[in-house]
């Protein structure tokens, strides 16, 4: 029953790790959030972000270790997200894991991010078996990939430009709503009507899983400046009761065609991947957009419409988090895929 232990540090937003059993408890989780810093600066540069990861990722790893009442040296495995993500703060991770796997002489498991969005429904779904078939929604991805087994995935489709997170960033921002973004939007579409506005749906004529998200965006800054509203300038906190139902209706009418192109797309995927695998019963939808209550409940009805399952990990497991990361080193790890602890003689600042 293998332990793994992790860093995640893809972006930079959050500093993460925890332990995972191989039976999936979670024995311990803490994250480190740069929260503070994004609502005093409205963003993060990477030289920043890497600083603030370096200064709390010993703190962070003991409290993991400490929570969980063990020691480095009760543990298995050791997990590091590798990539996709900005390099400054994802070596921040790796320095870290291969400090603490040299001090105990433990394996390391690289992880790819995207991979273990999707792994992780394995961790919440236990009958969850290869083949099956996988929407990834991040702020900077939008995937669709048949996994046939343990690292052998096929793409399906992918965004031609931007990812539907980072068109909900951008419309929550220009609507004046506050740093939680794809959450905020969410929240507000509710009060909306989403006939309010005509948004084309992207992509129709091409007749493949491909996602855009660019041209949408356009059509909502338009929108926004047609209707004269102050936008981001006037916090929606701040707005009239008109200008907010104004804001509002763009909210819904925007997330109703974001996740129609969702739909159009995964329902040509899933037809695509029974074909090539008639076998597959479930649709793993993953990554921060998949914690939306109107996708999930949009995305099941593709499912059921195809006899498939869906299985969406629980929002605190679908946004970016420490669990994924160490689960997936669990499934690579027990597989045999994994380095050899660091040389005794590594200097500490290999990286
Ligand atoms: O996977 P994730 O946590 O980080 C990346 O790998 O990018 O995804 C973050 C994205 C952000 O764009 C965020 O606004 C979006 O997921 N997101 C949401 C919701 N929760 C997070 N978008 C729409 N509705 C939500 N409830
Ligand atoms: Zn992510």
């Amino acid at each position: 029953n293998p332990l793994c232990f992790c860093a995640e540090l893809p972006r930079c937003c959050l500093s993460g790790c925890l332990q995972v059993r191989g039976d999936g408890e979670i024995l311990s989780q803490v994250v480190s959030s740069q929260a503070d810093l994004l609502a005093r600066y409205g963003g993060v540069a990477p030289k920043m972000a890497e600083e603030a990861h370096a200064l709390v990722i010993d703190q962070v790893v003991q409290k993991a270790l400490d929570d969980a009442k063990l020691s480095g040296s009760d543990l298995s495995a050791v997990a590091v997200t590798v990539g996709p993500g900005l390099s400054l703060c994802l070596r921040v991770g790796v320095h870290k894991v291969r400090q603490v796997a040299k001090s105990f002489g433990l394996p390391i498991v690289g992880v790819h991010h995207m991979e273990a969005h999707a792994l992780v429904s394995r961790l919440v779904n236990k009958d969850l078996d290869f083949p099956f078939l996988a929407l990834l929604i991040s702020g900077g991805h939008n995937l669709l990939v048949l996994a046939h087994s343990l690292g052998q995935y096929v793409q399906l489709g992918t965004t031609i430009d931007d990812a539907i997170g980072e068109a909900y960033d951008e419309t929550a921002r220009w609507l004046g709503l506050d740093m939680r973004k794809g959450p905020a939007l969410e929240e507000l579409a509710l009060d909306g009507d989403p006939d309010a506005v005509k948004f084309r749906v992207p992509m129709r004529q091409h007749k493949d899983c491909n996602f855009s998200y660019a041209g949408l965006k356009t059509q909502v800054r338009l929108a926004i400046e047609s209707k004269n509203l102050s936008t981001y300038d006037i916090p929606i906190s701040s707005a009239s009761e008109e200008d907010r139902q104004s804001r509002a209706n763009i909210a819904a009418s925007f997330q109703r065609v974001a996740v129609l192109h969702l739909e159009e797309r995964c329902q040509r995927a899933v037809e695509w991947a029974l074909k090539i695998e008639p076998s597959i019963k479930y649709f793993v939808v993953s990554g921060g957009v998949a914690s939306n209550k109107y996708v999930r409940t949009c995305l099941n009805q593709v499912a059921e419409n195809n006899g498939l399952q869906l299985v969406s990990p629980p929002p605190s497991l679908c946004t970016d988090n420490g669990v994924m990361i160490a689960w997936t080193g669990i499934e690579h790890f027990v597989a045999g895929r994994f380095e050899d602890p660091p040389a005794a003689d590594e200097p500490d600042d290999t990286q």
